[in-house]
């Protein structure tokens, strides 16, 4: 059976450390689908379309790996795209908690979806997209946290 992970989340926008957990479920995977949420809770700096293309152009070295943008329930879409698997990062203890009720609510939705975690490597452990926009809006150099598209389009935004 073909295995498809679906790697959710805002992604606003894409960082190294993103990038470092997708080419870890590219080698686990056949197919990996990075899903770029519409509708979040936060809101975003980048619009959809931009936060996938950015999400693409850093991506673009992996042949099985997808960016789309979805609007439903999480759970949904993956039925929708027949995968068996939600993908999300760990970086540290303090993402535990909100991932453990992400989780678990996910299961009770979707009781034959499971959800499993990977760890980006520890050079990547500390980056998060709104550090990232909060540099780069006051001037610091993004180069070692994204890819060097996503740099340029931050500076072009912020300009
Ligand atoms: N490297 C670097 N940073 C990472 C990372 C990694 N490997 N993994 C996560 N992060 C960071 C992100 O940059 C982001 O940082 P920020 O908050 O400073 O911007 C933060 O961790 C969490 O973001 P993300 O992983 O994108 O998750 P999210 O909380 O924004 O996304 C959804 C949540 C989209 C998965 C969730 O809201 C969802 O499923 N929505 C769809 C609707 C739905 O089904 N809702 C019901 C859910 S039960």
């Amino acid at each position: 059976m073909k295995t498809t992970a679906i790697y959710p989340g805002t992604f606003d926008p894409i960082t190294n450390g993103h990038s470092d957990l997708v080419q870890r479920a590219a080698r686990l995977f056949d197919h990996v689908i990075v899903a770029i949420a519409a509708n979040t809770h936060k809101s975003p700096f980048f619009p959809l379309d931009d936060r996938i293309s950015l999400a693409k152009s850093a991506l673009s070295s992996h042949k099985n790996v997808e960016v789309c943008g979805f609007d439903t329930l999480l759970v949904n879409f993956v039925r929708a795209r027949d995968a068996q698997v939600v993908l999300r990062g760990l970086r540290a203890v303090s993402d535990f908690e909100y991932e453990f009720q992400l989780a678990n609510m996910n299961r009770k939705l979707a009781p034959e979806i499971e959800t499993m975690f990977l760890t980006p490597s520890e050079n990547f452990s500390y980056i998060s997209s709104s550090l990232v926009r909060e540099i780069a809006k006051l001037g610091g150099n993004v180069s070692d946290f994204v890819h060097e598209n996503v740099g340029a389009a931050l500076k072009n935004r912020i300009s």
